[in-house]
């Protein structure tokens, strides 16, 4: 049985924070967020919107772009670290909005719960809802997977500048016109760590960025390590005398927390599968350096960040890396399309890989690319911490869903944010029913009830 991503919808907030006016505001150097992090603009939530609504939103789309009855959807799962509610699962709250649409009791059959491990948790859901399908339990239904979040950071923080919002809807079956999973590939590495983590009680996560940047890193390369021998042993894919099976992945998309983080995990992967081909002679020679090992090479993330002499060695390596003709002709062709929408849009945790999808199959797809029958890697990455590995090939009928792709149109008018607005609704000094616009079509909060008997029970509407 096969199983993939037959359509995708999206849903970004309407309100959003200009980098340059945040870097100004801040004392900061606008071309770090610009170039060194890849941040032009970021999404921000209006005070009557939470990840229920941003997640109804991109379904409803999806839903509506297809035609779809609640009838033929026989799973609706949703991944977010954005929690309402220790219990209530998110999707309770969604399917009670969709009903105000298609009908009370219409997506009484549709079961699916809420997943969290950080921005990792849509891959898990995705790759589950794909064995479902995969093991004939569907009986002719789609499954709908949606991964959204907002990305909030503390006020003056240094994650502060990579925040973002927005929700992503994904349709799966059994004969998907976009991408169709390879079997039997799929890769995970886990272990237990305290990079990013957001304690219960609290809106903001405990941030450790520059170890997070660097376990990121590692544990994408643990799981595409595994990814490479089931690659390899299932033979899927199969390398020739001085090729790597990354050769073989055609456009790679991985988890964006900010666009450049993308290029920086595309570095660190090819230094690792080069390192031992023919190749990487003429690249070492074109660097002008040997690649520097840490001192401790067996030790610790902290030890390596504590070696100062290796890490800026390590960094002067990278940067000429990147600088090379091979690095450039890899980046170029296999990753950059999809790092366009995150700098116009920012983090959206578990949305942000497949934000990047959307994007690479979007810009791609305008220049001029054939991507019938190209392999697409994806990198997926939670703090906490687990990376996710797999593949699919994009299917025949795939332009049906793509010539019609324009993040522009569908994000629509975007309303800039002053700094003191931006603050304001960072700080939650405005109540839900105080919204900076006056938004139509959409779903929004209309109640949060705040009585001891039931509060925090909270009351959505669709507006016209
Ligand atoms: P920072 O320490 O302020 O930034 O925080 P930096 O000093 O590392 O600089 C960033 C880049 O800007 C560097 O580029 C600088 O050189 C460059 P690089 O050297 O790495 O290529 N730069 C400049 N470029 C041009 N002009 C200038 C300039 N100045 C500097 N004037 C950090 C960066 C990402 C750590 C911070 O924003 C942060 O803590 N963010 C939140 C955590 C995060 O995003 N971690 C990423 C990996 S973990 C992850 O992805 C999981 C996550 O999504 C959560 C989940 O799973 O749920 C976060």
């Amino acid at each position: 049985m096969t199983a993939g991503i037959d359509d995708i919808a999206v849903y970004i907030p309407k309100l959003f924070l200009d980098a340059t006016d945040f870097a100004n505001a801040r004392g900061m150097d606008p071309k770090k967020l610009e170039k060194g992090l890849g941040v032009s603009k970021m999404a921000i939530v209006d005070t009557n919107q939470d990840p229920a609504c941003l997640a109804s939103n991109a379904c409803l789309r999806l839903m509506k772009k297809n035609k779809l009855s609640p009838e033929d959807i026989g799973r609706l799962y949703i991944a977010t670290e954005s929690a309402l509610d220790e219990s209530k699962a998110m999707n309770s709250y969604v399917i009670g909005m969709l009903e105000q649409v298609y009908g009370d009791g219409s997506f009484g059959h549709c079961g699916g719960i809420e997943c969290k491990f950080a921005c990792v948790s849509g891959s898990y859901a995705l790759y589950d809802n794909a064995n479902w399908i995969r093991a004939g339990e569907a009986e002719n239904k789609s499954a709908i997977v949606i991964v959204s979040d907002i990305a909030k950071y503390e006020l003056g923080s240094s994650g502060e500048y990579t925040q973002g919002a927005g929700a992503i809807a994904m349709l799966l079956n059994d004969n998907p016109r976009l991408l169709q999973f390879d079997p039997k590939v799929t890769s995970t590495s886990i272990r237990n760590e305290y990079d990013f983590y957001r304690p219960l009680g609290r809106e903001t996560p405990i941030v450790h960025g520059q170890y997070s940047n660097l376990l990121y890193l590692i544990q994408v390369k643990n799981a595409l390590e595994l990814y490479k021998q089931k690659a390899l042993s299932t033979g899927l894919i199969k390398p020739k005398e001085g090729e790597t099976f990354l050769d073989y992945i055609d456009f790679l998309n991985m988890h964006l927390p900010y666009s450049t983080m993308g290029k920086k995990a595309l570095a660190y992967l090819l230094r690792h599968e080069w390192r031992e081909l023919p190749r990487w002679k003429s690249i070492i020679e074109k660097i002008g350096m040997e690649e520097p090992n840490p001192k401790n090479p067996i030790g610790t993330i902290e030890s390596v960040l504590s070696d100062t002499e290796f890490m800026g060695k390590d960094h002067e390596f990278t940067k000429k890396f990147t600088q090379t003709e091979e690095f450039q002709e890899f980046y170029d062709s296999r990753l950059a399309s999809s790092l366009i929408a995150s700098k116009m849009i920012g983090n959206l945790y578990t949305a942000s890989l497949y934000l990047g999808f959307r994007s690479c199959l979007e810009f791609e797809f305008q220049k001029g690319s054939d991507l019938a029958g190209k392999r697409f890697g994806f990198g997926s990455y939670g703090s906490g911490s687990s990376a996710m590995i797999f593949s699919g090939v994009i299917q025949p009928a795939y332009k049906e869903i793509v010539s019609d792709m324009n993040i522009e149109s569908e994000v629509g008018q975007r309303v800039k944010l002053s700094l003191e607005d931006y603050e304001a609704l960072h700080e939650n000094k405005r109540s839900f029913n105080d919204s900076i616009l006056n938004s139509k079509h959409e779903f929004v909060i209309v109640d949060i009830e705040n009585k001891p008997e039931s509060k925090g029970e909270r009351r959505y509407a669709y507006t016209n």
